[in-house]
This record gives structure tokens, C-alpha cells and sequence, in this order.
């Protein structure tokens, strides 16, 4: 491909650095240069510089930097001709037609999906507003309370209920077979059937608004409730926020973002003029999430249903937020409860006045777990502490921790210092607490560690990968553990995950109960990358040692008759030694 010095210099004379820059970090004026917080590392003060005159960015903290050309290929991990493709288009200048050949097999595939999803799109919101077969959509909505300018402003749709209907429309606009069969909307194994049939359609943007991906409703109460299209090249779940787009601008003049649990709850919230609103896909909030909003802005409030899951996602979110250093507050809901509901049987007005109460997320906390542990007993004061420190000791200024072990303090009717001296114990015994490391290798909880794992796992989905990626289903012993193991698997590789459908399959009813039990408890929510990590490595751990063990009594039998023979067995058990050694060492970083 061939480009001349003057078209790229032109397009960087003409670009708006400042502008391009701006839809990715929160920049904020310091004299001649703009200072923000850096989009490549993650980072709580702003070292990510831009200097418009020289028409040059700079971090301080991770040393990237240099023109507009090299901003959006990292960050939109654009190849040289994408880069030069999107940024000629935003600069208004065209190119010449040999230069927009040259792009590989990758991004004409991004391309095309882009192009589908939103062809898609713009049709079901057409057949939801227009066709008879979707009265009955959009009468579910009306009664939800959803205006038509919602169903305008978020393009809600409706797929009609045959299943092949998606398969005959994209055929006639020419698809073809080949390029249907890999775009992840349609069943591996029936080409002509797609993952969506008769549901009301959420699609779901980007952050600078292309449709990347949809979630789907039924319209009654049949499982699953929400079916969303698998990741692709242009979608992963665990980086994207749902209202995103819309909600950027808001979220960055308000410094201030509120967290709602889903789809219909963004769209309510909007609907009430509460435009600074976003929601994960899905229940779990993860790191990702926090980085984003934290380059937005510096705090979050959470508005989660009032019920034990609604609870569990509120301590997981600000565990993550907190140490992302987001301040983070409640809005404290009825169980059952939330937002999409309020704007349902009350109105606007009655989601703005429940708005109006929230509280910091820690006072949340310290009232919420009295209302759990009984705090007039040394073993629950014991559990309400350790949940209590874990909160104390990502703060990271003194002043807050001090704050909150006093309003620890109070609530337990004791003085300052006898928490202080209960803090110190807890900080001198380390993560193990929070990790519960420990806990697993003692066998308390009498859960293996390999079902312990799947537990954390399936509340944890988005960190299944690195499972798959370190354990085989021959890694796994426990019977139960197993069975957990290839359901995950069969979601995995089918792109689809809802707890209801694993629980659908799991016979055993104890194991079933055994999961909805560990899962509605919060115990997986805190750091939960790190206990997964732990867990595996505990594992590995185990099974070596297994095996190097099984080779030890082998070499005890021997009686050296083949020295060849020896010779292998001892270099096998010198192999396991080395792997437990270095297992060893990664564990003793972690814990
Ligand atoms: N979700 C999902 N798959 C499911 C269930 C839920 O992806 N099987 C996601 C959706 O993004 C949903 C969010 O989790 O919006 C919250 O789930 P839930 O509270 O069960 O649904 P609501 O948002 O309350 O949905 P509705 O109000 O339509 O009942
Ligand atoms: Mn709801």
C-alpha cells in the first residue's frame, strides 16, 4: 500500500487531537497541554498528557506516546491502513482508492459485522414499531412503561418467533452461508436456526455507538430470561457497558456514574432524565468495568435490586470500584425491587425521589452485614469484622481507614482502640483472610478444592478461560466437580451462560442446592481473579504432588535391574520436584 508523507501529514494537521483523544480520556485543561488519566495502564492520578500544538500524546507512567496515527492503533488495536481508513474519514479528506484496498482478512470481517449488526438492528426496530407479529412486543413494553422515544432512543426491536426468519431475511440481502455461519448468530449445528427467536431485542453499542452485540427478552417467564449473542472480534462482554454511549457525556459532566444491574433498568433511568446511567451484561462487574468508568469519572452509585443477589453485586461492585478508587455510594432498594419496577408501578418522579437517598457504600455495608452475623456473639462479631476489614484495607488514604475503623467501632458499641488492635491481627495474618487460601488447603468447608473452584468459577463466569486454560477436565477428581466442569465447558463453547440454564442441568439436587446456597452468600465476589487464581495453582499443586508421588513408590519397588529404567523414573520425579518448587513460589506471592 502505498500512501504519501503529505496525505499523512495533512491528516494530522487536520485532525482534532484533542477531539479523537477526548472519546477516550477524560481530559481536563492544565496550561498549554490537557492531563488525564492514562487509557493504556491503569493508574489512580493522571500522568497521560496531550500537547495539541505539537500535536503529540505522552503517559509518564507507562512512556507511550506520539501522534494521532499511533493513539488509535493501540487503543482500537488498529493495523496502519485501519488507522489511516478511520482517521482520513474523521479528518474529511479521501483517500485514493489503492490505499483502501490493502486491509486484512481481520478487519474486512469487523467490517462486515459492523455492517451487519447494524443492518439487523435498524430492522427489528422497524418490525417492533411497524408489524403486526410484534404487537404483542410492544404492548409488553407499554405495560413495562417504556415510551416510544425510549424504544427510539435505545433502537429495541423484535425478532419474529420462527426461527428461521433471521436466516431467510439475511439470505436475501445476500449474505452468504459461509459469512452467516461466523458471525455467532446462529446455531453451530443448524445453520438456518438462529440464537434468537421471538424476543424483544436490546442491541448493545459500543462506546462510540456501533451495535456490537444484542441481548434478547422473552416475553413471558420462560428460561432464559435474557439471551445475549456471543463475543466476537467485536464483542467482549466483560469490557463492555451497557448505555455506554449514550450515557459518556453525562457520566464525565456529573463526575458520576450510576450502576444499574440491567438493560431495562438503563433504559428506565434514562427515561426518569437520569441520562449518567450504564449497566455490566450480566451480573458480574469486573475490573474492566471499573477502569473504564474510573477514566471518566470519580464516583460510582450503585442502585441494585434489594434482594440477596441484588446485595451480593453491590459488595463485589465496590470491592472492585474501591480499589479502582472510585468513592462509591447505595441507593438502598426494596427487595425485589428496581428501577425498571418503580418506573412501572409508580413514575418518574417516585425513581427520582428514591435517587435522591443514597448512601456511601461502606456505611451500607457496616449496617447491612449487622443485619447478617450476630454481632452479640464473638463468632459473628469475628465474621463481621473480617468482612468489614477487607473493605478498610483497599482505602487508600489513612484518614478514611481511621474513619471507618471508628464507624466500625461505634456500631459495636467498643472504643477505637480494641478495633484498631483487631484491625493489626487481621492485617498481620494477611490476604489468607480474604483469599481463604488457606481455608481451602485445610479442607475446611469440606469442599474439595476442585469443587470450591467450580463454585467460584460459575459465579465468576467471565474467568472460566483461564480455567479451561490451566486445567483439563482430567485435572479434576471430584465427581461433582467434574460434572460442574463439562457443563461450564458445553456454555463455553456454545458462547452461552446463564445460571439457570447450568442449574437446568445439574441432576444431583443436593449439588444444585449446594451451588445456590455458596452463590447467594457473597463469598465469591471478593477478589475473586486472585481466588480463582489461588484455587488452580492449589490443584495443580495437588495433582503433582500426586504424581510425584506415584513415581516415588514406583522407584522404591525398583530393584535396579534396568538402570536405564531408573534413570527415567528419576528424572521424572525430578521434573515434578521442579514444577511443585516453582508453584510454590508463584503461591507464595499470592498469599
Ligand atoms: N442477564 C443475562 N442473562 C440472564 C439473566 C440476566 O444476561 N439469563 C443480564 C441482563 O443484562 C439483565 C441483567 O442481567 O438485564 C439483570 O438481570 P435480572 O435482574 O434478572 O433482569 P432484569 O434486568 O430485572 O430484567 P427484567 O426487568 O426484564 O425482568
Ligand atoms: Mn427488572
Amino acid at each position: 500500500m502505498f500512501v504519501s508523507d503529505e496525505t499523512i501529514n495533512e491528516i494530522i494537521e487536520k485532525i482534532d487531537i484533542e477531539e479523537i483523544i477526548g472519546n477516550y480520556v477524560n481530559l481536563k485543561k492544565t496550561g498549554r497541554t490537557l492531563k488525564g488519566l492514562c487509557p493504556f495502564h491503569a493508574e489512580k492520578t493522571p500522568s497521560f498528557t496531550v500537547t495539541p500544538d505539537k500535536r503529540m500524546f505522552y503517559c509518564y507512567g507507562c512512556q507511550k506516546g506520539g501522534n494521532i496515527f499511533n493513539f488509535v492503533m493501540e487503543i482500537e488495536k488498529f493495523t496502519f491502513p485501519e488507522a489511516l481508513q478511520f482517521l482520513a474519514q474523521k479528518a474529511g479528506i479521501n483517500l485514493e482508492p489503492e490505499a483502501q484496498e490493502d486491509v486484512s482478512e481481520e478487519s474486512k470481517f469487523k467490517k462486515q459485522l459492523y455492517s451487519l449488526y447494524d443492518k439487523i438492528s435498524t430492522a427489528l426496530n422497524y418490525i417492533l414499531l411497524n408489524k403486526p407479529e410484534a404487537e404483542k412486543a410492544l404492548e409488553y413494553l407499554k405495560n413495562r412503561g417504556i415510551s416510544q422515544s425510549s424504544i427510539e432512543k435505545f433502537q429495541l426491536g423484535y425478532i419474529p418467533s420462527d426461527r428461521k426468519w433471521l436466516y431467510n431475511f439475511l439470505r436475501k440481502k445476500s449474505y452468504s452461508e459461509d459469512f452467516l455461519s461466523q458471525t455467532g448468530l446462529f446455531s453451530s449445528n443448524y445453520k438456518e436456526i438462529s440464537i434468537f427467536s421471538g424476543r424483544i431485542i436490546f442491541p448493545i453499542f459500543s462506546k462510540s455507538g456501533k451495535v456490537i452485540a444484542f441481548g434478547g427478552r422473552c416475553l413471558d417467564n420462560s428460561l432464559p430470561k435474557y439471551i445475549n449473542s456471543p463475543e466476537s472480534l467485536i464483542f467482549k462482554k466483560s469490557a463492555e457497558l451497557y448505555g455506554l454511549n449514550f450515557a459518556q457525556k453525562e457520566i464525565r459532566k456529573n463526575d458520576c456514574a450510576y450502576i444499574v444491574e440491567g438493560y431495562m433498568d438503563v433504559i428506565a433511568m434514562s427515561q426518569a432524565g437520569i441520562e449518567n446511567c450504564i449497566a455490566p451484561l450480566g451480573t458480574s462487574f469486573t475490573e474492566i468495568h471499573a477502569d473504564t468508568i474510573r477514566k471518566n469519572c470519580s464516583s460510582v452509585i450503585f442502585v441494585f435490586d434489594g434482594d440477596e443477589a441484588g446485595f451480593k453485586a453491590t459488595v463485589r461492585s465496590s470491592y472492585i470500584c474501591e480499589k479502582a478508587n472510585l468513592d462509591c455510594s447505595v441507593v438502598a432498594m426494596q427487595k425485589g425491587e428496581d428501577p425498571a419496577d418503580i418506573l412501572k408501578k409508580q413514575d418518574k418522579e417516585a425513581l427520582k425521589n428514591i435517587l435522591k437517598c443514597s448512601i456511601n457504600s461502606f456505611v451500607f455495608l457496616v449496617d447491612k452485614y449487622k443485619t447478617i452475623y450476630n454481632i452479640s456473639k464473638e463468632e459473628g462479631i469475628k465474621d463481621y469484622l473480617n468482612k468489614l476489614f477487607a473493605f478498610v484495607v483497599i482505602s487508600e488514604s489513612e484518614v478514611r481507614r481511621s474513619g471507618r475503623l471508628k464507624a466500625i467501632a461505634e456500631v459495636l458499641d467498643t472504643d477505637y482502640a480494641s478495633v484498631y488492635d483487631d484491625y493489626l491481627r487481621y492485617l498481620k495474618k494477611g490476604d489468607k483472610e480474604i483469599s481463604k487460601t488457606a481455608a481451602l488447603t485445610m479442607g475446611i468447608d469440606k469442599i474439595s478444592p476442585e469443587l470450591y473452584l467450580m463454585l467460584a468459577v460459575i459465579d465468576n463466569y467471565d474467568y472460566f478461560y483461564m480455567v479451561r486454560n490451566e486445567l483439563s477436565i482430567d485435572d479434576i477428581q471430584d465427581k461433582a466437580a467434574r460434572n460442574i466442569y463439562i457443563i461450564l465447558e458445553e456454555s463455553y463453547r456454545n458462547n452461552i451462560f446463564s445460571l439457570e440454564s447450568i442449574l437446568e442441568k445439574i441432576e444431583n439436587s443436593g449439588l444444585r442446592s449446594l451451588i445456590a446456597k455458596k452463590l447467594s452468600s457473597e463469598e465469591f465476589s471478593i477478589n475473586s481473579k486472585q481466588l480463582i487464581d489461588d484455587s488452580i495453582n492449589v490443584i495443580k499443586l495437588k495433582n503433582l504432588q500426586a504424581k510425584r508421588m506415584q513415581i516415588e513408590k514406583i522407584i522404591a519397588k525398583d530393584n535396579g535391574s534396568d538402570p536405564y529404567q531408573l534413570e527415567k523414573l528419576i528424572a521424572e520425579k525430578l521434573f515434578y520436584d521442579k514444577e511443585i518448587e516453582k508453584l510454590k513460589g508463584t503461591n507464595g506471592n499470592n498469599v
